[in-house]
């Protein structure tokens, strides 16, 4: 979908033949949904390589590239101290299904950065939810949860209940073949009223409250301050535990995340993406009365072939490696100048909208009222967001192939991205206000 000012980067015939061929064996020719370009239009594009903030597709285009891996790559694509790490893992062998050095050696790093007492390795945010599910119940002999609309935790049966993310994205309903959501109580998200009621009415009933730890699937929501730990004090008035979900934010938004960046704490953690830089590794964690609870030290029964791999824990340790606080400051920063820019372009075209951040992350809502929850996050335009991403697309910068999803600042961004990205976005305004409600 090239736009009319005919701009350089829309090859994409040999994308088109991987996605048709695709399409005949994989469901929608992807293997996660959001990638299938169905909210914003068009072929997705498949990419071929990556160095550092820019990637190349099938065609030869490349894009400055602010999606990470949706969030993974926060030092960039093949990072050589990463590359390396991940070589000399895999000379030695890529999995032994016994323990290994590089777990005990990752799981140190993750529990000194963020402070809890003992951490369990898994291959994805999805398990690390459902395990942190599992451990809550067990641990308070209670079945019901709380979640909020709008966050996503993976696609964990009981937690499918408004999701956010790719069944937002492609405006699905609660997904069929999902069983446990009637135990899971929905409310909106940074409403402690809400919290206080669910509390009052299921007095002695609930597990545990899940929240992401800053809300990054339905855009970035940032919670209103205080709204973690008021709902924390809540749900430990009546006996429940917290479990703030740090997939996204964990390791970006600080050296230990969002909690580190915010004071706000949880009995249970779970975290992903950062901590595997960009291989498959995610944990949950807590404090030593409850993670002692989990299999073979205790009863809840959680494992995994692959769990703790060793190429993945060297990612992991690498990429952390490179997790200092300079690191933190320039993607701080980078991100304040991004949304600057973006600012500016869509104030000069009279496009209505909002920056909206958490930490480092942030996203582009089209919309110009104020976004606390999932339901003001569906007032935005996304026609014009359709026409703005392709604009982007076009002149070589990959943004989220959705509305709802937050940008990704990496440290590798150098100045000539930011150029090319500051060079994009007036042209994008403009093609978003000729859409524009
Ligand atoms: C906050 C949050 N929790 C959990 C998950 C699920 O992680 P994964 O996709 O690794 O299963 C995600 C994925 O985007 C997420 O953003």
């Amino acid at each position: 979908m090239a736009d009319s000012s005919g701009a350089p980067n829309s090859r994409t015939e040999n994308s088109r033949e991987l996605f048709e061929r695709a399409s005949r064996i994989v469901p929608g020719g992807v293997n996660s949904p959001v990638r299938a370009f169905r909210s914003v239009g068009g072929t997705p594009r498949f990419m071929v390589s990556g160095a550092g903030c820019r990637m190349t597709d099938a065609d030869g285009n490349t894009y400055v590239d602010l999606v990470c891996s949706w969030g993974p790559l926060i030092v960039g694509h093949a990072h050589p101290h990463v590359i390396d790490a991940v070589g000399r893992a895999a000379a030695k062998g890529t999995s032994f299904g016994t323990p290994t050095p590089g777990e005990v050696a990752l799981a140190e790093e993750l529990t000194a950065r963020t402070g809890v007492d003992k951490i369990r390795l898994v291959n994805s945010g999805t398990e690390a939810t459902m395990s942190a599910l599992r451990l809550a119940r067990a641990a308070t002999g209670r079945t019901k949860i709380v979640k909020f609309a709008g966050c996503y935790h993976g696609h964990v049966d009981p937690l499918l209940a408004s999701a956010g993310s790719g069944v937002l994205t492609l405006a699905l309903p609660d997904s069929p073949g999902v069983v446990g959501t009637d135990e899971t109580i929905v409310l909106p998200y940074n409403d402690v009223d809400a919290v206080k009621r669910a509390f009052a009415e299921n007095p002695g009933q609930i597990a545990c409250v899940i929240t992401e730890a800053a809300a990054g699937n339905m855009g970035v929501v940032a919670p209103r301050d205080g709204f973690n730990r008021e709902l924390a004090a809540i749900a430990h008035a009546d006996g429940a535990l917290v479990i703030l979900d740090e997939v996204m934010t964990g390791f970006r938004v600080s050296k230990n995340g969002w909690s580190g960046y915010s004071g706000d704490t949880a009995d249970l953690y779970t975290y992903g993406k950062v901590m595997g830089g960009g291989l498959p590794a995610a944990a949950f964690g807590g404090r030593d009365e409850l993670m002692s609870r989990m299999a073979p030290e205790g009863p809840v029964y959680q494992a995994g072939t692959l769990s703790g791999n060793p190429l993945a824990c060297a990612a992991g340790l690498a990429t952390l490696e490179l997790c200092t606080d300079e690191l933190y400051a320039k993607l701080d920063a980078t991100s304040v100048t991004l949304q600057g820019l973006a600012t500016k372009a869509l104030a000069e075209a009279g496009v209505p909208h909002r920056v909206s951040t958490a930490g480092n992350m942030f996203s582009v809502f089209f919309t110009d009222a104020d976004v606390p929850n999932l339901e003001a996050a569906q007032t935005q335009d996304a026609a014009a967001y359709r026409a703005f991403f392709h604009a982007m697309l076009d002149r070589g910068v990959y943004l989220p192939p959705s509305a709802y999803e937050a940008w990704f600042v990496s440290g590798a961004l150098d100045d000539d991205a930011l150029g090319l990205i500051a060079d994009a976005l007036p042209h994008a305004a403009r093609a978003a206000a000729k859409v524009a409600k």
